[in-house]
Parts: C-alpha cells; structure tokens; sequence
C-alpha cells in the first residue's frame, strides 16, 4: 500500500517518494535479511557529535565545535548549510523549531516557524464550489508562509551561541560559493523534480544544468544563495528581512500572486517558548509546544502507555503495537480538535499532557479489540480545569540541540526567489483550509487550525531531548509530515522500554496510524506476517506492510560520557564528530 491508497497524497512529489520508499524497503529489507543487522551510520565521540540528513553539514557543524564553539554555534552553523547542501527541507525561505538544553540545566525552545502574510483570510484556498483548492494551496507563491529560519538561527545565536554570525556562516557561504560535488541522493532528487522546476526559470537554473540533469560527481555551485548568505552575514536580519533579498522576495510575489509583502518579513519573529515537559518512566522527555502538536502528542501518548509493560510484551508483539496503535488513535483524534497556534487560540495543553487525563482517556482501551476511530471523536476533561528535516548537536559541556527544519513538502513549493537563490516554502497547507477536510499528510484540523494574518500553522515536527537526572541521554526527532510524532514516540519507547542502543532504535521499522484514515500503516519487519494477522483479528484496519517508509530521525545518544550518533539507514546522511 502506498501513501496515497492510504488516503495521503504528496501531489507533484510523487516520483520522490516512490524512490523514498524504494530506498526504504530496500534499506529495511538489508537491516531483516543481514544476519547481524545493519543498523545507521554510527560514530562515538567525547568532544562533540552532530547527526544531520547531509554528511557535508554534519561535518560544518562538527569543524565548528572543533573550533571550540559550542552546541548552538554548531546548530546555526548546521543549519545554514542544510540550506545550501540538502536544499529539499534546508532551507532559509522556511521555518523550524529547536529545543535547547544548556548545561547550566535551561532547557528551551524557539519557535521559527512560518506565518501566515497580513493578507492572507480564512478561506484562501477555497474554489468557488468551496472545495479546498490543492493546487493552490501547495503548488503557488500563496502557498508559502512569511519565512522565519533566518531570523530563528541568528536570534539563538546571539543568546546563546559563542561565535560570530560571520564564523557560523563563513562554512555554508563557501559550500553555495565555491560548489560541492553532487552525491547520487541530490543528483537523484533534483531529477525526479525537475519537471516541477522547469515551471520556474530560476528554479530551473539553480537545479539543472541549462535544462538538463546534473549527473552525481559533478560540481554544484550556487551563486545568489552564496550572494543572500554574503547578505545574512553582513547585515544580521536585515540582510534577509528588508534590503535587497527582502526585495527579491517581494518580486517574486508580484510575479504570481503571492501575498507576501515588505510589511510582512519585517515584522517576522520568532518565539522562544515554554517547552513541553513530561516524564515517562522517570525519565524527563523535553519537547516543542504549539505551534508544534508534537510535544504535546508525545506526552500525550506516553502517559497513556506508561501504566503498561511495553518492555516485557517486547518489541513487535501484538500487545505493544495495539496500545501503540490505541495510543496514536486518540491523540491525533485531539490533535484535530484543539491544536493551533497558542497566540491566536487557547490550546488545552496543560489538560492534554496530564497523566490523569491520559486514563481517562484511555479508560475505553480495548485489549482484545481495535476502537472505531469515527467512534472515537475528541477527548474533553471538566471543564473548570478549563520534506523536513531533523539534526541533533551536542557539545563536550553537554549542551544539546534538536532542531526540525522544513520548507513543508520536499523543495516547498519548488519555486526559487530569483535573484537570492532560495526556495520558498509551502507551509501554508499546513493550515486547516476547511473543517475536516485533509491536508496533504491526511491531517484533518477544525477552527483551532483555521488560516488567520500572522497566525502560525499547526506542525507535527517534534524536535525532542530525553533526560536522565537532568543530563541528556538521547537527542532525536524526525521528517515524515503526520508521522514524525510516531516516529519520536517510537525511538523513545524503542530506547526506554525495549532497552534498545540509539543506533538499533532509529533504525528499527515503525508503524503509524493517525485517527483518520482508520489504517495502520508499517514498514516491513515493524511486524510479522503473524501478529499482523493478530492485529487484524483484534479489528485493526488497512494492514500492510509493503512500501511504507517513514521519516529519518538523525539522533544522538549519550551515555557515560560517550556520544553516539546515528544517522538514519532510512536515508544517506552522515554523522560527524570526535
Ligand atoms: O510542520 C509540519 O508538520 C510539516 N510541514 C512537516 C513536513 C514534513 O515533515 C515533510 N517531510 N517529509
């Protein structure tokens, strides 16, 4: 079953994820066939460790520490080469998140994330028989929100970083200058969507060779990307909010429709935030809070697990994946209901991460029997209680960032800001264009999620940090649209409950479901051919194993002093570090 027989659709990306999912089935089918598993790219460290999707960015972050920066310096600096070395989620026309754990014992989290333009309403995306236009709603400049990267990375930098925004740059402004040489993954990808950049000419110019493919082992120069980071460098948010790369933008904008104005990238900021903070088994799970429904998701989930032995029922038996199933049934059902930007709606989340609610919640957990999801609906309490991408960076003083970065789908909406040499997103469909009509993840949303000015669109990305007497143990997060939450959810019980090493954890199969569709959906060996049957006899629906893939979660694991970092076997990627 593919993405979109379950009911997902990644309209105009679909050759990308076909050979995303190749890649999958082929790298899980190597991890169940070997006799001793091949389990991700690993690397154990003391001095610093960096796990990125781009083994050319991991490398700038480490060199960074190497350089006696420290985990943040290394994170801004990781970042900004993502947005020239793995331009699909890298980015600087979209947005992110990051939790931050200092060794001090702060833990934080900035919120840079996309919002919608001055100009855009409620009912943008709506034809005139009012059906939610998806075209638009993707593929077009209204599709993009006003993009917060830039400003997000250099605003961590000076509060917590060491080095000089000239330094942490200094590494991506060379590889965009001075070119990298292709891999066959880029090489691949820019193919497979060069019909969509052949749309835009100067998309067409920064991702083929005068029309045609670049080939993996040749050089891959990008000047104006080189030019706006110069830009970045010298001015600081100015070099990208106002001046000339804000003028670019705003051409760009007047050549299509596109709704975002000067008005708009001036008044961009991005938020630092309360994190999510939860425990599980003692331990302290950190987490990004809304607009993210990540954080909360994830507590969510792991309260109603909690009071179960997920260790002795062990990995792939029937018992665990139908509470995980359960588990993820429920919160996503909540998350359609009452998640959305905190600064515009009044998100319940102290009511939806308490333990109590988790047991109530739960309480018509069913251990013979799949629940009906069109039963199931939202979650309520008393009411006086009224393509992605993720790194993770740790540093010899163990301070530790996650960060989940994302133009929205893979390229965003594949259309460069000619003259600056970026892609902008298309976070916009991130929005609930209509009442419980999905998104292009499947994702259903309600009011709570409705297009509103400056208002930011709900994500799923859920960049998290683990601890264990307040010091990191495990670092993670992931890309995979709806499914990012299972992912984390699944690395942290795969490491908590099933006492699994980072490596086997991030490279073990997941499963998925997410309310609506009413399907399970898992990668090949997350199972067998026996308990799917199991589960199938409990009542569970949409079963098959073939052809799923799930996002790369690029984690770190820590221990006695020892870093681990494990890049995703789901992926090329690369971890770097001493
Ligand atoms: O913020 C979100 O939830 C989505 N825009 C993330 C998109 C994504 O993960 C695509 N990658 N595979």
């Amino acid at each position: 079953m593919g993405w979109h027989d379950a009911g997902l659709s990644f309209s105009g990306q679909e050759t990308q994820v076909k050979r995303f999912l190749t890649l999958c089935a082929f790298t899980v089918y190597l991890i169940h066939s070997a006799l001793a598993p091949a389990y991700a790219e690993t690397l154990q460290g003391q001095g610093g460790m960096v796990s990125s999707r781009s083994d050319i960015a991991s490398q700038v972050g480490a060199d960074i520490l190497a350089q006696g920066g420290n985990a943040i310096d290394a994170a801004v600096a990781t970042a900004f080469a993502l947005a020239v070395a793995y331009p699909s989620a890298g980015n600087l026309g979209g947005g992110g998140f990051m939790v931050v754990a200092l060794a001090d014992g702060t833990v934080t989290t900035q919120d840079n994330r996309e919002v919608a333009p001055l100009a855009a309403h409620r009912d943008m995306f709506l034809d005139a028989q009012g059906n939610v236009d998806r075209r638009l709603a993707l593929n077009s400049l209204q599709a993009s929100g006003v993009p917060g990267s830039v400003a997000g990375l250099l605003d961590a930098l000076e509060r917590y970083g060491s080095m000089s925004r000239q330094e942490v740059l200094a590494p991506a402004i060379k590889l965009a200058r001075e070119g990298f040489v292709l891999n066959e993954d880029l090489a691949g990808q820019f193919a497979d969507n060069l019909a969509g950049f052949r749309q835009y000419p100067a998309s067409l110019a920064v991702f083929s060779k005068n029309g045609e493919p670049y080939r993996a082992g040749e050089l891959w120069q990008q000047p104006d990307l080189a030019d706006t980071l110069q830009r970045i460098s010298d001015e600081g948010r100015d070099g990208f909010y106002k001046g000339k790369t804000a003028e670019l933008i705003v051409a760009e904008m007047q050549r299509g429709n596109g709704l975002i104005t000067q008005e708009d990238l001036a008044g961009y900021e991005p938020v630092w935030r309360e994190p999510i903070h939860g425990t599980y088994r003692g331990y302290d799970i950190w987490s990004m809070p809304p607009p993210s429904s990540g954080g909360v998701l994830l507590l969510e989930m792991l309260n109603m697990l909690e009071p179960y032995d997920l260790g002795a029922f062990g990995y792939g038996s029937a018992p665990t994946l139908h509470l995980m199933i359960e588990a993820q049934r429920r919160a996503y059902a909540d998350r359609a209901e009452y998640l959305g930007d905190p600064d515009f709606v009044a998100v319940p989340v102290a009511n939806l991460i308490d333990k109590q609610y988790a047991l109530q919640r739960f309480a018509d957990f069913d251990p013979e029997r799949a629940s009906d999801s069109n039963a199931i609906g939202a979650g309520n309490w008393a009411e006086e209680s009224l393509e992605t991408t993720h790194f993770s960076v740790v540093d010899a003083a163990g301070n530790a960032v996650s960060m989940t970065t994302t133009l929205n789908q893979g390229y965003g909406n594949r259309i460069v800001v000619t003259g600056a040499g970026f892609l902008l997103n298309n976070e916009m469909d991130d929005f609930s264009s209509k009442p419980d009509t999905p998104n292009s993840y499947g994702l259903i949303g309600r009011d709570a999620n409705a297009i509103a000015p400056r208002k930011r669109m709900l994500s799923s990305m859920t960049p998290t940090i683990v601890m264990q007497n307040g010091k990191p143990i495990l670092i993670t997060g992931s890309p995979g649209g709806s499914t990012i939450i299972n992912t984390v959810l699944q690395v942290v019980i795969n490491v908590l409950d099933h006492g699994m090493e980072v490596e086997q954890a991030v490279a073990s199969p997941r499963i998925h479901h997410q309310w609506l569709p009413d399907n399970v959906r898992y990668e090949t060996g997350a199972m067998s051919d026996a308990v799917a049957d199991e589960l199938r006899a409990m009542g569970h629906k949409g079963l098959s194993g073939s052809g799923f893939g799930i996002g790369d979660a690029n984690s770190i694991g820590l221990g006695n002093g020892v870093f681990t970092g494990a890049s995703d076997p789901r992926s090329a990627g690369g971890v770097a570090g001493f």
